[in-house]
């Protein structure tokens, strides 16, 4: 038993699990009229309804017992101190440094990082101006007018989705594109459709190695240099983001296109970062720097809110509560804002990545479960597809529904009707259909005997499958930036009370080492016998259909 299973907090979560197992929800509702009121906080423009959930008083009381007791408190004042809590890369994590105000002084390692911060906000802020005004020139005196971030991870989703996310606020005469794969399909199409003369090439990697994004940015600046009349063209055409300002220069690009962070920042922790730059550049400084202020505001209302009105805190509970006390695997985010549609993707590499872990910090293995699988998509398209395995499948997957109530492009007939779908979901997969309500509905369409008996069992429903409702007051910059910071908390508190690292992500290496081998053996000419014989087959078809390509 590890320290944490063995802790009093632990047993009486599992035991209050086992407890309110099959509960019944209805019946909590009915019978307590504060419920919703009760099992609800609200900050940040972001109103958390968790009272859909398998929860009462003594149960809560317990999990945020729990959190008391793996000292959640303690070190989350460690990670905004700049404590080294990246134990194993020795490093501190200071993502909310990125967003504090100027006047702020956070330290790390005895140095102030919040001027260094604000430097290059700066910068990056002068930048984006001049590539919104048309100021900035490609090599023939145009004005920009496509931009492509090169990056992949967390040099790519954060910025993406954040693109995405608050289209509404962009400027008009700017069209981002990004590119993160290696499959070259993605690059090829996506400067098919560009004019080099007009665009601008942003390679984001925090460490400058990563083989897809220089791979991509390497073939891209081919494509520049192949229409440019000389090679100067470049450092109009190309900037980078990265904290490896060797690596930087030693790829061809002037440092004074470079804009740096620290290694302080983890790659799925970035967008605030320089690596927010196309964000910058796409919505303006003022949308950027209200994007900073929101996740700033979250990141103060989890420093300072008591733990049981602490809306990350009490996210992260209801996972560890769902993934442990009920064997839940799996968490849908089924966003229905449209824009919103890149979230789960960003949330799998935020969640997945940091507690995606099987050995605790002392170095020990788990005897519990962690990270969960997260997935979703936009939820009325899941409604369509998957919500048929919520609302009748055996699987518990406990989903966060979220919304912005003002939705100012939909029309007024669109949105109330996304709304109704939305709070119907929640409804049904709590409330489910009897078998008595069934028999009625049957009855009253005519239907009765053998006939209604055996259509009956298909068309009950459990019920009590928990949701989370998000209703945000709208999606803005700010509010956005609320709900990321939300999610990256929430991800910290499930890590401290795992007692995982999640800012470390040592579990991507083993495939990048072989991918390299693999690759060499692609272009040998020598029989493949190192792999296991699986390996070996398809390695061999591989590359006979590569040496086919190279020689038609
Ligand atoms: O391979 C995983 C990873 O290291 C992520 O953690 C990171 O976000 C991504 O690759 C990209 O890394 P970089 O920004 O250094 O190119």
């Amino acid at each position: 038993m590890t320290a944490l299973t063995a802790l009093p907090a632990w047993q009486s979560m599992l035991a209050h699990a086992g407890r309110l197992r099959d509960m019944d929800m209805r019946a909590a509702f009915a019978s307590d009229a504060d419920r919703a009121e009760r099992f609800s906080a609200e900050d940040c423009g972001i109103l958390l309804d968790y009272s859909k959930n398998r929860l009462d008083d003594a149960a809560l009381a317990a999990v945020f017992e729990l959190a008391r007791a793996t000292k959640v408190e303690a070190r989350r004042d460690a990670m905004l101190s700049g404590a080294h809590i990246n134990s194993t890369e020795d490093r501190a994590v200071l993502h909310t440094a990125l967003r504090a105000p100027r006047t702020a002084s956070i330290k790390v390692d005895g140095v102030d990082v919040v001027p260094e911060v604000h430097a290059v906000l700066d910068r990056m802020c002068a930048f984006a101006g001049r590539v919104r005004s048309g100021e900035w020139r490609g090599y023939d005196g145009r004005a920009i007018t496509d931009v492509v971030n090169i990056g992949i991870g967390g040099s790519d989703l954060g910025p993406y989705m954040a693109c995405e996310a608050l289209q509404d606020y962009a400027a008009p005469n700017l069209r981002m594109h990004f590119v993160s794969t290696v499959d070259g399909w993605q690059l090829t199409t996506t400067l098919a459709k560009l004019d080099p003369a007009t665009t601008l090439f942003i390679v984001a990697s925090k460490t400058f190695t990563t083989q897809e994004t220089l791979t991509n940015a390497t073939a891209a600046r081919e494509w520049l240099l192949a229409k440019a009349p000389d090679a100067s063209a470049v450092a109009k055409h190309f900037v980078a983001v990265s904290t490896n300002a060797e690596a930087v220069a030693r790829f061809g690009i002037d440092l004074a296109n470079m804009f740096g962070f620290w290694n302080w920042v983890g790659g799925r922790y970035s967008l605030w970062s320089a690596i927010g730059l196309p964000i910058l550049i796409y919505l303006g400084e003022d949308n950027f720097r209200a994007l900073l202020a929101g996740a700033h505001a979250m990141d103060q209302h989890f420093a300072r809110t008591p733990l049981e009105r602490n809306l990350p805190v009490i996210m992260a509970l209801l996972g560890v509560w769902y993934i442990n006390g009920m064997g839940a695997r799996t968490h849908l985010v089924s966003p229905y804002n449209q824009p919103l549609h890149r979230l789960p993707a960003y949330l799998q590499q935020l969640d997945m990545e940091s507690n995606g872990k099987s050995v605790r910090l002392d170095g020990s293995h788990v005897d519990y479960h962690t990270g969960a699988v997260i997935w979703g998509e936009p939820g009325i398209n899941g409604q369509h597809a998957y919500y048929q395995l919520l609302h009748q499948g055996t699987e518990l997957i406990p989903i966060d529904f979220i919304a912005a109530v003002d939705n100012p492009k939909s029309s007024l007939k669109h949105q109330r009707i996304l709304l109704a779908n939305f709070l119907a979901q929640t409804e049904a997969l709590m409330r489910g259909k009897r078998p008595n309500e069934v028999r009625d509905e049957l009855s009253a369409q005519g239907l009765a005997g053998e006939a209604l008996e055996a259509l009956l069992p298909h068309k009950v429903f459990e019920g009590n499958r928990p949701t989370n409702t998000l209703l945000l007051d709208r999606l803005d910059p700010t509010i956005f930036g609320a709900l990321i910071a939300l999610y990256e908390h929430k991800v910290f508190v499930q890590g401290t009370i795992w007692g995982v690292n999640s800012y470390d992500q040592w579990g991507v290496e083993l495939g990048k080492q072989l991918a390299r081998t693999i690759e060499s053996e692609l272009t040998s000419i020598q029989p493949i016998t190192t792999h296991d014989a699986s390996t070996n087959r398809l390695l061999e078809r591989a590359r006979k259909a590569l040496v086919a390509r190279s020689n038609s």
